[in-house]
């Protein structure tokens, strides 16, 4: 059995003033020792969190592939193990939409982050016009065999989140089945490519969960752990889903 894994992506949300929300969450999530609990924030504000909650994972939403050069506004992994973090998120959705980042780039990010000893939530998931042309399965699995890293099994741990994109920020869930059959392809996929290294990988959920859905998707088989936006903001929100993982 995997221990789960319960990331808050906070997403482009965070102030100063925000530091005390961060030691709640962290403060709380110690009640918990059975569940990994871990906050990606914005860049600018990893070394501040990382310094008021010691031994509490903080990491960021994405890296460069390169060490260090003339990338104007990026930070590269080194940089983020520098400030603090442990791990970091490669290819949310937001990103490959917004900054049309491709399978090929989120592979040399996920790649640099590991090599550096990085940790890496790697994201995947289809829209909602694959998934209603029955093509969910085959897409996101396209899109894993295109961003993984050749070699995983060094210190740093990969992780895989699947969010369904019309499933982040609406509300709306996939079924239990729905997930349960995605989660299935994602484990023998990183069992085929990867052996007893990819059974160590853990799987997360992402999209709309909430303490009321948690305990519901935590049941499933193959689901690891959850990738949480909105409700990783508060500890009254987040803690429950940590709980729940419990
Ligand atoms: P929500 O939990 O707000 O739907 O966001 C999910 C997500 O995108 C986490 O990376």
């Amino acid at each position: 059995m995997l221990r789960k894994l319960v990331a808050g992506n906070w997403k482009m949300h965070g102030l100063s003033g925000d530091l005390d929300e961060i030691r709640q969450i962290a403060d709380q999530s110690r009640a918990y020792p059975a569940v990994d609990v871990a906050l990606c924030v914005p860049a600018i504000l990893i070394e501040r969190a990382a310094r008021s909650v010691p031994g509490f994972a903080i990491g960021g939403q994405d890296v460069h592939y390169a060490e260090k050069g003339a990338h104007t506004g990026c930070e590269s992994a080194v940089m983020l193990l520098d400030a603090g973090a442990s791990l970091t998120i490669v290819g949310h959705s937001e990103r490959r939409e917004a900054q049309r980042e491709t399978d090929q780039l989120v592979k040399e990010k996920a790649q640099a982050a590991l090599a550096a000893g990085l940790g890496v939530i790697l994201c995947i998931g289809e829209s909602l016009d694959v998934r209603e042309q029955g093509a969910a399965v085959q897409t996101v699995l396209a899109q894993l065999d295109g961003s993984l890293p050749d070699s995983i099994g060094g210190e740093a741990e990969l992780a895989i989140a699947y969010e369904p994109i019309w499933a982040i920020g609406t509300g709306k869930v996939p079924t239990v089945s729905e997930i349960a059959e995605m989660h299935a392809a994602i484990r023998r996929r990183l069992d085929d490519r990867f052996g007893a290294d990819g059974r160590k990988v853990r799987i997360l959920y992402g999209g709309s969960v909430k303490p009321s859905n948690a305990a519901e998707i935590f049941s499933i088989a193959d689901v690891n752990g959850a990738l949480v936006g909105g409700a990783s903001l508060k500890a009254a929100d987040f803690i429950p889903i940590v709980a729940a993982a419990s």
